[in-house]
């Protein structure tokens, strides 16, 4: 069977920031927050991507929605890159995927209600108001809420109600794809079930791929297909959910799981991986594998030779020496 088209292709992606040094220190310092990303997410799948605050989750979501360029590297959505299509064809794309940004507030204007605001991108789209009326009615009920908020503003809403009209309205366009960059971390935990339950139906109804963005491993055991692992703007270990959350390989991959209080009481009594030493710099990258200084595995190769990305199982990937010679 021929093998189908990935719905992003990722490959060797770069993003590096150039950043003032300050008054009194002359040059500019360069922040490294993605560096030579690979991937393909499938139609279909939930992609989990976790790692730490500042690994560069955020900055490659926004590289591939084209919000800002990549520095090297390519973004390929439907086989299609991007940032070499006209102002036109762009805007076509972007229908095709939607995104939910972290802080819930952020995706709405203030000064808009809700219906002009789900209303806003169809309209922009080129549909009739009263058509995108209408299925601003009908989305709000898919993620189920009251019709009576279409008429509220944000600042009445509480943060769960806002995350939930901000996936209401990325869905009114019909995407295909949906990144979604912490998309319940503001929320207690009943009504994150609740959106997460929501997600996976519409997932399910409409053959939606997700790529989701979270620090909680809990979401991602119970939500996602496969899991990312990054590290200082590099991926670390990707594979199937079961696999990477029962047993892990990359020695940060291991920190990371056992770091996060489970709630399946079948994996409780774990050995505690931990982790030494701080979340390292993007701007000063130790030699060899960036991630040795806090990893008690470290051996000499470790510290002189930068590991690639290898496979090591079936749709198992890591950058790991040590991992290799298992
Ligand atoms: N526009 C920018 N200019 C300079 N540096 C930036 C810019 N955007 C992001 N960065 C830097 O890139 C790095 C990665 O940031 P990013 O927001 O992608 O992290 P993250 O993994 O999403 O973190 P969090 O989990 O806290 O949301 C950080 O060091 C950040 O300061
Ligand atoms: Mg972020």
């Amino acid at each position: 069977m021929e093998k189908m088209q990935p719905v992003i292709q990722i490959e060797h992606l770069s993003k590096h920031f150039s950043i003032d040094n300050g008054f009194f220190t002359k040059g500019k310092k360069t922040v490294k927050a993605v560096n030579d990303f690979t991937l393909n997410l499938e139609k279909g799948k939930i992609l989990g991507l976790v790692g730490e605050s500042g690994s560069g989750k955020t900055t490659l979501a926004r590289v591939i929605l084209n919000l800002t360029s990549a520095t090297e590297g390519t973004v390929l959505i439907n086989g299609v890159d991007m940032s070499k299509c006209s102002a036109a064809e762009k805007k076509e794309l972007r229908k095709n995927i939607a995104v939910v940004f972290q802080d819930p507030l952020s995706n709405l204007n203030p000064r808009e209600t809700v219906m002009s605001s789900i209303m806003r991108p169809m309209v922009l789209h080129g549909m009739k108001r009263a058509l995108a009326r209408e299925k601003a009615r009908e989305v709000l009920e898919s993620v189920k809420m009251d019709a009576h908020y279409l008429n509220s503003y944000p600042h009445q809403l509480s943060g769960g109600q806002l995350q939930r009209i901000a996936i209401a309205r990325a869905l009114a366009m019909n995407p295909q794809i949906m990144i979604l960059d912490e998309p319940t971390s503001a929320l207690d935990i009943s009504v994150q079930a609740q959106i997460l339950n929501l997600l996976l139906d519409l997932q399910e109804q409409h053959q939606l791929t997700y790529m989701i963005i979270t620090h909680d491993l809990n979401v991602i055991r119970y939500i996602s297909d496969q899991v990312a692992v990054m590290y200082l703007g590099q991926l670390v270990e990707y594979g199937e959910t079961k696999i990477m959350c029962s047993n892990p390989s990359h020695p940060y991959s291991k920190a990371l799981m056992a770091a996060s209080p489970i709630l399946d009481p079948t994996m409780r009594g774990r050995e505690k991986e931990i982790m030494k030493g701080d979340p390292g710099s993007l701007i000063h990258f130790p030699s060899g594998c960036s991630f040795h200084p806090r990893c008690r595995y470290a051996e000499e190769i470790c510290m002189q030779e930068r590991p690639e990305m290898e496979r090591i199982g079936e749709n198992h990937w890591a950058r790991c020496h040590l991992c290799m010679q298992k």
